[in-house]
């Protein structure tokens, strides 16, 4: 199932994390690379409104290998697959639910039962302030009929999926802001541990990946809730930053975070050094380098690095093309990554690596 590129870690051990990197060993760095796998990030969300089966069942097509689920909880307590804890950036909430809203003026979904979510028609994401859309040149909002479904109803889709293609894609729910969940009085973290238990997924064996930002929920899945699938930690930029200030940070906090999970998901960028702003904190050459402290420094750990987010149409600064972008990653042994194109990420990861 998994294309695992670690040529790199017998140096990345040798190197003490990759800090630094003289270009002998670079020069020497074996150029034969496996193919990173495909996360299907909210879908073929690129395609269709993010999140909706449609845009599950376009991303199975297109060979992802594994296909993501945000998750919050409703009012009655089932999780469902929805980005934000908010309903009013991709849905018509507003218009179907007036005076609804909090103080603040927003929807969110907790205060919604399943039954009510289910009236809603899901749209592709548009500012729920303006209305324009998020991504302009992607499916128009308000466009066709979708609906937001439950995890246990997308889990069933798949599986579905799964059968009736004879291709088993994974699953790679989030467990979206347990302390939000936990300041209403809901251990979302429980929930869906519960969930994918009932629906088969259980060991690390299973193509199940549970990813979360907060560090301490995501440890009590594996170490309260004794749950034994796959664990990524989320890391946001300023995370990313802070395991790269020294050697010893970076040590430190990738020992610690493989004392829990099997895997981080750090923000695209940090990955990729040559882009990432800070030349003293990322001390690498330009665009055409093999090494990223960030994805050495966790295989010097034994954590996979799944970055996110792959976009055609939105580039990370300085990338001039999508192809560059991806022979980057492959270059610098990422083991799967997120995308909002999985055909397009497919094909480019095909034809670098190898
Ligand atoms: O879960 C990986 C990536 O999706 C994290 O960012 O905000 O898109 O959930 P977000
Ligand atoms: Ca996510």
């Amino acid at each position: 199932m998994h294309w695992i590129g670690r040529a790199s870690c017998v140096l990345v051990c040798a190197v003490s994390c990759g800090f630094p990197i003289s270009s002998s060993v670079m020069a020497d760095a074996p150029m034969q690379k496996k193919r990173p796998f495909v996360i299907a990030h909210r879908g073929a969300s690129g395609y269709l409104p993010e999140h909706t089966l449609e845009a599950k069942a376009l991303a199975h097509a297109q060979g992802a290998e594994y296909l993501e689920q945000d998750v919050v909880l409703t009012k009655d307590d089932v999780p469902v697959v929805l980005h934000d804890i908010h309903l009013d950036t991709i849905s018509n909430v507003a218009e179907l639910f007036p005076g609804r809203a909090r103080a603040d003026g927003r929807y969110y979904a907790i205060d919604f039962t399943l039954a009510e979510i289910r009236q809603l028609n899901a749209s592709e994401r548009f500012n729920h302030k303006t209305g324009k859309a998020v991504f302009p040149n992607r499916f128009p909002p308000h466009q066709s009929r979708f609906q937001i479904p439950s995890l246990e109803e997308e889990i069933q889709f798949i599986q579905g999926l799964n059968k009736s293609t004879g291709r088993v894609a994974g699953i790679y729910p989030e467990i979206k802001q347990p302390t939000f969940h936990a300041k209403e009085g809901k251990d979302i973290c429980k929930i869906v541990v519960d969930v994918l238990h009932r629906n088969g997924y259980k060991t690390k064996e299973d193509p199940c990946f549970i990813q979360c930002f907060e560090e301490e929920h995501l440890r009590r899945v594996r170490e309260e809730l004794g749950c034994q699938l796959r664990l990524i930690q989320l890391l946001d930029g300023k995370a990313c930053d802070a395991a790269m200030m020294s050697p010893a940070a970076m040590v430190e906090t990738m020992n610690r975070y493989a004392s829990f999970a099997d895997g981080i998901g750090p923000y695209l960028t940090a990955v990729l050094p040559a882009v990432a702003g800070s030349p003293e904190k990322h001390p690498f050459p330009e665009t055409g380098h093999q090494k990223s402290l960030l994805v050495d420094g966790a295989h010097a750990a034994k954590l996979e690095v799944h970055p996110w987010t792959c976009r055609e149409d939105e580039l990370p600064k300085h990338y001039k093309s999508s192809a560059d972008l991806h022979r980057d990653l492959v270059q610098i042994g990422i083991d799967g990554a997120f995308s909002d194109f999985p055909d397009q990420t497919r094909n480019h990861f095909a034809s670098f690596a190898k």
